[in-house]
């Protein structure tokens, strides 16, 4: 890897400021729903615990813009963390400040400090360089873990660049090697599974990724403009009109020009209402009655995909193939999981939900690796640079 990691810098004693993305789904009563984010930065905390460092934790939960949000405190995910690291982990209410810089002061090597949401503070979101000094006044090097977080600029992943020394986490480096892989040298066929319900949030990966692979298949809501470019009705499924005009323009005909194979579904789940319980009907994908929307991928359609999975030896997926936080319209999504699951090539699943969906049905382990970063993962995917790992230093 071109950047200098935290095994390439002398941590020992040192104060160290790592960025962590622990913006964990939390259920109604404000419980954990899914802790993946927090084991997956075990492994650079244990590195620096082991290695006599003196550990300053940062991250943001969910959206507060600049203000306390009560439910939104970091304590119950320093818990966790305590939990899984069998040590404890001292949870601030602040972030910045005196009586932070004064905990942090008192610490001794190996021990543990969660700093508060860093987006409490307007200065996070805005980039403020007042923040970030604030932020490096507490330590003495910033190693950035929060793979997630990376394609936002804000104050604790690029303002910071300035005031102390700045390396990737042990998380970063696995998620930037493994990504950098699929786009550069991936074994063939190589496939990309598309879902979700919004193409648009896609094109830029098809467009970065077309030249590279043998097979798209797209399900989902997303595969609603394919079927309108051609011709079908789509229901009450939203479409942009924007988003078909590149579709057809760009993507198509890139594909067509290389030979590489769309495979759009041959039957659709489809639904008036998406709710548990709602009536559904199968239908022949071109057939989408009025008043419906897509809700899964048919029997067909699953049966053609896994067989087009199995033929890979690497496959990046991203996107449910519908609306799989509903029991009965969840087939579509578990049959390529477990189809992914079962290649022996290389599988790699990023993207909140999608990576959600694989670990709820226990297939996490299964997998090559399920990237921690939603619309990092995107946008990495897409050929862009994230601002948040532009300013590590390299090697
Ligand atoms: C994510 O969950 O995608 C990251 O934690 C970034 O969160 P954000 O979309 O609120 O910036
Ligand atoms: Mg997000």
């Amino acid at each position: 890897m071109q950047k200098k990691t935290v095994k390439d810098v002398d941590v020992r004693g040192k104060r160290v400021l790592v960025r962590v993305d622990f913006n964990v789904p939390l259920g109604p009563d404000g419980t954990i729903e899914d802790d993946s984010r927090i084991r997956a930065c075990l492994p650079t905390i244990t590195y620096l615990i082991n290695h006599s460092a003196k550990i300053i934790l940062c991250s943001h939960l969910g959206r507060p813009h600049g203000k306390v949000v009560e439910s939104l405190r970091l304590a119950p995910v320093a818990r966790r963390l305590s939990e899984l690291l069998t040590r404890p982990v001292i949870s601030l209410r602040e972030t910045i400040g005196p009586r932070v810089e004064k905990t942090v002061a008192d610490l001794k090597d190996g021990e543990v400090v969660f700093l508060e949401n860093l987006r409490f503070y307007p200065g996070e979101e805005e980039n403020n360089p007042g923040f970030s000094q604030d932020l490096s006044r507490l330590a003495d090097l910033y190693v950035n873990d929060a793979f997630g977080a990376s394609h936002r600029s804000h104050a604790s992943v690029v303002g910071i660049s300035p005031f102390l020394p700045c390396v990737a986490g042990l998380l970063m480096e696995k998620e930037l090697e493994q990504l950098s892989n699929l786009l550069e040298h991936p074994d063939r066929p190589f496939a990309v599974i598309l879902g979700g319900a919004k193409v648009e949030e896609k094109i830029g990966i098809l467009e970065n990724i077309i030249p590279k692979v043998d097979l798209v298949l797209v399900g989902g809501g997303a595969a609603a403009a394919f079927l309108k470019i051609q011709g079908n009705p789509v229901g009450n499924t939203p479409v942009d009109a924007e988003t078909m005009k590149v579709v057809e323009k760009t993507i198509l005909r890139d594909a067509m020009l290389r030979g590489v194979r769309i495979l759009l579904p041959e039957d659709i789940v489809v639904t008036k209402i998406p709710e548990p319980g709602s009536p559904s009907l199968i239908v022949p994908s071109d057939q989408i009655p009025p008043d419906y929307v897509i809700a899964d991928i048919g029997p067909r359609t699953i049966a053609t995909f896994t067989k087009e999975i199995e033929h890979c030896r690497t496959v990046a997926w991203n996107g449910p193939m519908g609306i799989f936080e509903i029991l009965q319209f969840s087939k579509g999504t578990k049959a390529v999981a477990q189809a992914l699951a079962g290649l022996a090539g290389t599988t790699v699943v990023g993207g909140g939900s999608t990576a959600e969906a694989v670990t709820q049905l226990g297939l996490a382990g299964k997998m090559t690796h399920v990237s921690t970063g939603g619309g990092a993962f995107l946008r990495f995917l897409s050929g862009k640079t994230l601002p948040g790992v532009d300013v590590l230093l390299n090697r």
